[in-house]
């Protein structure tokens, strides 16, 4: 898949996840809100962490008039993660933490709005349509291995993120493998006790 429909494919499903978010029920009093929080979370850091390590870096260098925007996308990213990374670690029942994702996914809105307005037909004008598969297929490569929280701390231009990522993406993936168990252990003693 190209890379423009591929990263597209992407803000169509995390806006899904927006919607179903603005349409669940009150946050407080352990509603869905905070599972729809945790796959807004993993899907964003995932999809930011895949355009900061091979979509940006690779249109600069083959669309240099890309520049500015780049620059405008990786601030605008920077942002989300501090939001992410305050929100992960919030009570649902929080007076603030409603609100905060509201904020977070208006910001996300408009910086999708400007990507796709913007930036991606600049990326359209000034590449091939075989450069655009090939950065496409390294960015579903990516996924596979990029960190799966998010990192605001963290270098997030090459080679920065190129070397800090792998690592970080380590621990994380071993953090939602253990989350995981702890879950897995919790149903198998809530059934115990039934
Ligand atoms: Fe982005």
């Amino acid at each position: 898949m190209d890379a423009i429909s591929l990263l597209k494919q992407d803000h169509r499903k995390v806006d899904a996840l927006f919607r179903q978010f603005e349409r669940a029920g009150p946050a407080r009093g352990g509603g869905q809100k905070k599972g729809l929080l945790e796959k807004i979370i993993r899907e964003l850091s995932v999809h930011t962490a895949i355009e900061e390590q091979v979509f940006y870096p690779l249109v600069r260098k083959g669309a240099p008039d890309t520049t500015d925007n780049v620059l405008i996308a990786l601030e605008q990213h920077h942002v989300a993660k501090w939001e992410l990374d305050e929100l992960e670690g919030m009570d649902p029942d929080d007076d603030r933490f409603e609100a905060k994702v509201l904020v977070l996914i208006d910001n996300i809105r408009h910086h999708v709005e400007e990507e796709e307005e913007a930036l991606f037909p600049q990326v359209q004008a000034g590449l091939t349509r075989q450069q655009l598969d090939e950065i496409g297929n390294r960015l579903a490569q990516a996924r596979e291995s990029v960190p799966t929280r998010p990192h605001p701390r963290m270098p997030d231009e090459p080679p920065g993120n190129v070397v800090a990522g792998p690592a970080a993406a380590v621990v994380d993936r071993a953090y939602e493998r253990g989350k995981e168990a702890v879950e897995q252990i919790r149903e198998q003693v809530g059934r115990t006790g039934d």
